[in-house]
């Protein structure tokens, strides 16, 4: 028997549609790399942010965005993404990286700058032994790996997502964000055709990832 085929499982969703619990579990369960690549545009954001670059001040985004080295660092199953060799911090998940981020990720510049890094994730997961990806997004089934294996589009009403964020001690703009990242025209928020729409609204956790996993284990078989 030859080396067993490499997978790749894309999730999408609006804020807070249960993307990272699920793509954790299924991580563990097939021994896939985990990647958040909204951690990513969280970690961007932040630096941006920081360095004082706004992102209505396109010039100066486009010349520190050439400027900044992208690398990778295992946290566990996680892939961190590290921007000259430093690590995101807790406040990527502030109130004001909510609140900033979407603004970010909708210059196509910015999406640009993260496009070869999210694809490199593979030869990441291989170098490491990994048996596939599982990566999250908004874009992912549609952009970034349209070819994926499996690509599952999630859904939940906007109160049961608010309850989830406020459950995580999180304030956070969901709909806002929605909004934003729907409404772009870089990659928009959108249940590409083909992929396999779940809602959540009514689903456990559990109940969230027993049908993804089902659906992956076909697709080994
Ligand atoms: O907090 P939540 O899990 O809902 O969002 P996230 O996955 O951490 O993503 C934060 C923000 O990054 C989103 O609201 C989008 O603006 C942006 N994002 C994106 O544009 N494309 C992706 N593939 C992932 C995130």
């Amino acid at each position: 028997m030859g080396p067993l085929p490499f997978i790749i499982v894309a999730i999408d969703g609006g804020a807070a549609s249960g993307k990272s619990s699920s793509s954790r579990i299924l991580a563990e369960q097939f021994n896939l790399l985990h990647v958040d690549t909204g951690s990513f545009y969280r970690h961007l954001t932040a630096d941006l942010v920081r360095r004082g670059v706004s992102h209505q001040d396109l010039p100066a985004l486009i010349a520190t965005l050439g400027r900044v080295k992208l690398s990778t660092q295992l946290n566990g199953r996680s892939a961190q993404m590290l921007i000259d060799g430093q690590p995101a911090g807790d406040g990527i998940r502030s109130q004001d990286v909510n609140s900033a981020v979407s603004h970010y990720a909708a210059i196509p510049e910015v999406r640009g700058a993260l496009l070869d890094y999210q694809r490199g994730q593979v030869g990441v997961a291989q170098q490491h032994g990994f048996r596939g990806l599982v990566m999250e997004g908004r874009d992912i089934g549609s952009v970034i790996f349209p070819a994926a294996t499996l690509r599952f589009f999630l859904h939940a009403e906007p109160a049961e997502r608010a309850k989830r964020r406020a459950a995580e001690g999180q304030q956070d703009s969901i709909v806002e964000r929605d909004r934003l990242d729907s409404s772009r025209k870089a990659s928009p928020l959108t249940c590409p055709t083909g992929a396999i729409d779940i809602d959540s609204t009514f689903l456990t956790l559990d109940e969230v990832v027993a049908k993804m996993s089902a659906l992956i284990a076909v697709s080994l078989a």
